[in-house]
């Protein structure tokens, strides 16, 4: 469904990207996953047009995307830092969203898996960070979209808030959408990702599933699995040099 090729980002002498290729199936859960500051919201980003890159080409169902951002409409979208308009209230920026929409939507289900119903007549700007990342979730799928694409969607989350999280995802994926996220959370990973995409050092150091991670380092659990590619790389110290491990597509 998204296919990308060979993309290279600099923010001025920071070579972030360095030559990326990603495809992601359609109905699937992936993973990207690497340290901070490896490029995972970056590449996002370009994914949505909202950031050019030196080079390279995303494909959204064979054509190129650029200087055509119509695919956008059938996207979810949970930024890793949600900016609102701070003096609305919450029902007011629900209603905003759905106004600019025009689409049916999911609002009221998702207001009682989040608790968010007391809390409609608050300002924005009175709510904690965790609430105002569930807003952002309620946000991202409230609208029926093919892909949804979440950069950190955990964080700041309760155990509550992060069960429902973990059910609409799979629902999701059940109803046939593909879902792209971010996450330095290893067990989110090991239960939902069927693939995975590892950035180091501006490159994809691997692209596979949870189990061929795994048995490449010999390891169950797959926060240690990364944990091994980190201190190998550490202690290797020559990133480039490394070859990806693993790809499957
Ligand atoms: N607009 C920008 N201008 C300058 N540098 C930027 C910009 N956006 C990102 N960067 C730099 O690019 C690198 C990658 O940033 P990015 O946000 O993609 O990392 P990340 O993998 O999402 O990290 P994290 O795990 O902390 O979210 C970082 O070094 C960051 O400082
Ligand atoms: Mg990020």
């Amino acid at each position: 469904m998204i296919k990308i090729n060979n993309l290279c980002k600099s923010f001025g002498k920071n070579h972030v990207l360095k030559g990326v290729d990603i495809l992601i199936p359609e109905g699937n859960i992936t993973a990207v996953l690497g340290p901070n500051g490896s490029g995972k919201t970056t590449i996002l980003k370009i994914l949505l047009g909202l950031v050019k890159p030196d080079k390279g080409n995303v494909f959204w169902k064979q054509r190129i995307t650029h200087g055509d951002y119509s695919y956008r409409n059938k996207i979810g979208y949970l930024p890793q830092i949600a900016r609102f308009p701070e003096n609305l209230r919450v029902r007011e920026l629900f209603s905003m969203i759905q106004d600019i929409r025009q689409q049916p939507s999911d609002l009221e289900p998702l207001l009682d898996a989040f608790k968010l119903r007391p809390l409609l007549n608050d300002r924005l700007r009175h709510l904690s960070g965790g609430t105002r990342q569930k807003i952002n979730t309620v946000l991202t799928f409230m609208f029926d979209n093919d892909l949804f694409i979440l950069d950190e969607p955990t964080a700041g989350l309760d155990p509550v808030a992060m069960i429902q999280l973990r059910e609409i995802i799979a629902r999701k994926q059940k109803e046939g959408k593909t879902i792209l996220f971010t996450t330095h959370i290893m067990s989110l990973v090991q239960e939902m990702a069927q693939q995975i995409i590892f950035l180091l050092d501006g490159r994809i150091y691997f692209q596979g599933s949870v189990q061929e991670l795994q048995k490449l380092h010999g390891e169950h659990n797959v926060e240690r699995a990364i944990a091994r590619i980190l201190e190998v790389n550490e202690h290797e110290g020559v990133l480039d040099s490394v070859q990806p491990t693993a790809s499957t597509l």
